[in-house]
């Protein structure tokens, strides 16, 4: 690929003409831009419209995100998953109201500094935001710019990345948010995984892996390694009231969501026995089966239906509530906890 050439004029005609509507492409304030990008990691467009409408409601300025609690910047997010952008999300934004006065900074270098702000967030927010001239690498592009080029270079690997940030430089060095955009529009509209449809290309002329033939080959990516298997049980327990118990997660995943409280399959027995001694009977086992992936690990999930007959009360640790089934829209869920409290009603 020729920077010379009609590529990036080709690509952006196109992207004039065919791009989505989104709230944020009808914006020039950095803060809004940031939120849409931080939404857009790991993402889809369809779903991020509703949260970002939401989210810059609630939090109009950077300032009103900084000042909120935690746990309401967590429920706006819920759903999306990913739950540590937000937390970082909402920590960066107080660090732009104590050390730039509110004002993002306009300088790649102390953008990159705040927290949770990797290479992909600082050329987007850095290059739509102001115009400055940092190439965007995500999923998108990866695979536009490896079948350009027909690379075979392996898209798992940072250097990888690097190397695609380097080689994008000449097509960023003026109108870089437009371009950027574009080729992220044209992977997500045009350049796709499964059925590319290479006939209706802007750029098709200029694809080498459409010359050669080898487009459903490239990007290549090593497999990523399988995913860990975790054997849940999920409890929805009841008191005599009719309330039922909750508990805040206090580990790596998923901190600080509250949940049903859940046991790894093979030790359940022993820690129900432990935490509730003979207070509790399962009244119902196998209600609902439910799988759900993360990123690294799968939770296989069965839920059973169990009651305390004895002093609730007793039950209750640092971390454990009992709400009223309504209450729990006042908590933040992960999403199959979600699933199996909607189950349950
Ligand atoms: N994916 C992430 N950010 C995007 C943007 N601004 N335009 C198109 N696709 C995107």
């Amino acid at each position: 690929m020729y920077f010379e050439d009609t590529f990036k004029e080709d690509l952006v005609a196109w992207f004039k003409v065919n791009q989505r509507s989104m709230p944020w492409r009808e914006t020039s304030n950095p803060y809004y831009i940031w939120v849409s990008e931080v939404m857009l990691q790991q993402t889809q467009v369809d779903t991020v419209r509703s949260y970002y409408e939401r989210f810059i409601k609630h939090f109009p300025t950077i300032e009103a995100l900084a000042y909120a609690d935690e746990a309401h910047v967590l429920k706006l997010w819920e759903g999306l998953g990913y739950y540590s952008r937000a937390r970082n999300f909402h920590a960066a934004a107080q660090e732009v109201v104590t050390r730039y006065n509110g004002e993002i900074p306009p300088n790649p270098e102390q953008f990159a500094a705040l927290k949770g702000v990797g290479p992909y967030t600082q050329a987007a927010v850095m290059s739509i935001a102001f115009d400055l001239p940092l190439a965007t690498v995500d999923g998108n592009v990866f695979r536009v710019w490896s079948r350009l080029n027909d690379d075979i270079q392996d898209t798992a690997l940072q250097k990888t990345r690097k190397a695609y940030e380097h080689a994008l430089e000449p097509y960023v060095q003026q109108h870089s948010g437009t371009f950027n955009q574009a080729m992220m529009e044209l992977g997500a509209l045009v350049c796709t995984p499964k059925a590319p449809m290479c006939l209706l290309c802007p750029v098709q002329h200029h694809c080498e892996s459409f010359d050669k033939g080898t487009v459903y080959e490239r990007p290549i990516k090593t497999k990523k390694l399988k995913k860990k298997q975790y054997k849940l049980i999920v409890l929805y327990i009841e008191n005599q009231n009719g309330d039922i118990l909750i508990e805040q997660r206090k580990t790596k995943l998923l901190n600080g969501m509250w949940q049903f409280p859940v046991y790894e399959e093979d030790i359940v027995d022993r820690k129900l026995e432990e935490e509730f001694g003979d207070a509790i009977t399962i009244v119902e086992k196998d209600i609902y089966q439910l799988k759900h992936q993360f990123t690294h690990i799968t939770w296989n999930m069965t839920v059973h239906h169990a009651k305390i007959i004895s002093d609730s009360d007793k039950m209750l640790t640092e971390t454990r509530r009992w709400i009223t089934p309504e209450d729990k829209r006042l908590y933040t869920f992960p999403v199959p906890m979600t699933k199996i409290y909607e189950v349950m009603q």
